[in-house]
């Protein structure tokens, strides 16, 4: 019913207005003022300081968490981070030893795939920390150590607030290895985890922009393809918009990292082709800012339709954007958090425009519990 949908046509707009909650929610419980703590912990302090290694698991969009964090722990821990499909994990014969920690990202904690990687590292003798939404889920079971993820049930197929709490979770997980390895000061770890804690209103502001996204969604909805470019953490961020545009609107797109737009992509452009830019911060990334702007420039010559995600105030990117999305000023790092829900809405609203159901796409299921 439409109660049950908190007013709205479907959930999953719903779900997408409920991610503060579920962000201040995941967040809560987890940073006693001291140190990062974890739900349950079945492998010592020592354990995890010796580790060398981490490999980030999952499928979907939980992949594409994984994507993200292995920014945020890379750079906190000094840390190797793979970030691998499931599906392909184990069959690789990945190298793995009681110094490996892999960290399982499933919402359901029932996805075949993820199981089977996780039993895989395990025979291996790889530590393994689960990232789940679901309490007690199989997944969690397995595993050496659990962080909950708390969005709430998630009805809508394809995730959205599930998927911003993994990211969530997935910095926490970053700074309880610092925290471990040293990698951090005590207060250092408190200064991120309250810019995370600042990230639930940075979303709500964000959600302002659901009317004008929802219209563009309108205005596009007869397009052929979409293609999305980021870069840095803004890649995995055009890789999720892009799969939510095929999980919800059977439309085709693609997500790239902008700096191999002349290896190929930029073959691809053609008038009035939308393309959607996630833009890093001008003053935190500004490299990686200007070589995007040229960026957005060459493809707008070209003909296509720059949709353009910014921070707000980044003045410069304005005469590149045919269609310009402004969201918070956040740290790099975070800037996921914030980025993701303009390419939600805008799925969400380009499916409905084409007549399907946004909560139930065509041969999708919540989770999938087959190889
Ligand atoms: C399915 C869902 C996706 C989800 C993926 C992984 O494909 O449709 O939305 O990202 O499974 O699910 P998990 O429960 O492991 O996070």
């Amino acid at each position: 019913s439409a109660a049950e949908k908190g007013g709205h046509e479907y959930f999953m707009l719903k779900e997408i207005e409920e991610q503060p909650e579920a962000l201040a929610n995941t967040l809560r419980g987890h940073f006693d003022g001291g140190r990062i703590i974890l739900d349950e912990q079945r492998i010592s302090d020592q354990d995890l300081r010796d580790v060398d290694k981490v490999f980030v698991v999952a499928c979907g969009s939980a992949y594409h968490s994984g994507l993200v964090a292995k920014y945020a722990i890379e750079h906190w821990c000094r840390l190797p981070v793979e970030v691998e499909l499931a599906s392909e994990f184990r069959y690789r014969d990945p190298v793995l030893d009681r110094a490996t920690l892999v960290v399982a990202v499933s919402q359901s904690g029932e996805t075949a795939d993820t199981l089977e990687a996780v039993r895989h590292a395990r025979e291996q003798k790889a530590r393994v920390l689960a990232v789940c939404n679901t309490n007690g889920a199989q997944i969690p079971r397995e595993s050496d150590a659990v962080l909950y993820t708390h969005a709430g049930p998630e009805i809508g197929v394809a995730s959205t607030k599930a998927f911003l709490a993994q990211i969530a979770a997935n910095y926490l997980v970053g700074l309880a290895l610092a925290q471990a390895r040293g990698t951090k000061y005590p207060d250092e770890v408190a200064r991120e985890f309250a810019e995370l804690e600042s990230m639930p209103a940075a979303v709500q502001k964000v959600l302002s922009t659901v009317d004008q996204v929802r219209d563009l969604g309108r205005r596009i909805a007869d397009s052929k393809a979409v293609l999305f470019l980021g870069r840095h953490v803004g890649f995995p961020v055009a890789l999720e918009g892009a799969l939510k545009l095929k999980e919800l609107a059977y439309m085709h797109a693609e997500g790239f990292a902008a700096g191999e737009l002349k290896h190929g992509p930029i073959a691809l452009i053609e008038e009035g082709l939308p393309v959607v830019v996630v833009m890093p911060s001008p003053k935190g990334r500004a490299v990686l800012h200007s070589k995007l702007v040229s960026n957005i420039s060459e493809i707008q010559a070209r003909g296509a339709r720059t949709i353009v995600i910014a921070e707000e105030g980044d003045e410069t990117v304005r005469p590149f954007a045919d269609e310009l999305i402004e969201i918070p000023a956040v740290p790099t790092l975070l800037q996921p958090l914030v980025s993701t829900v303009p390419l939600q809405v805008l799925a969400a609203e380009i499916a409905r425009t084409r007549g399907y159901d946004v909560d139930k796409p065509r041969n999708l299921a919540k989770s999938v519990t087959v190889e």
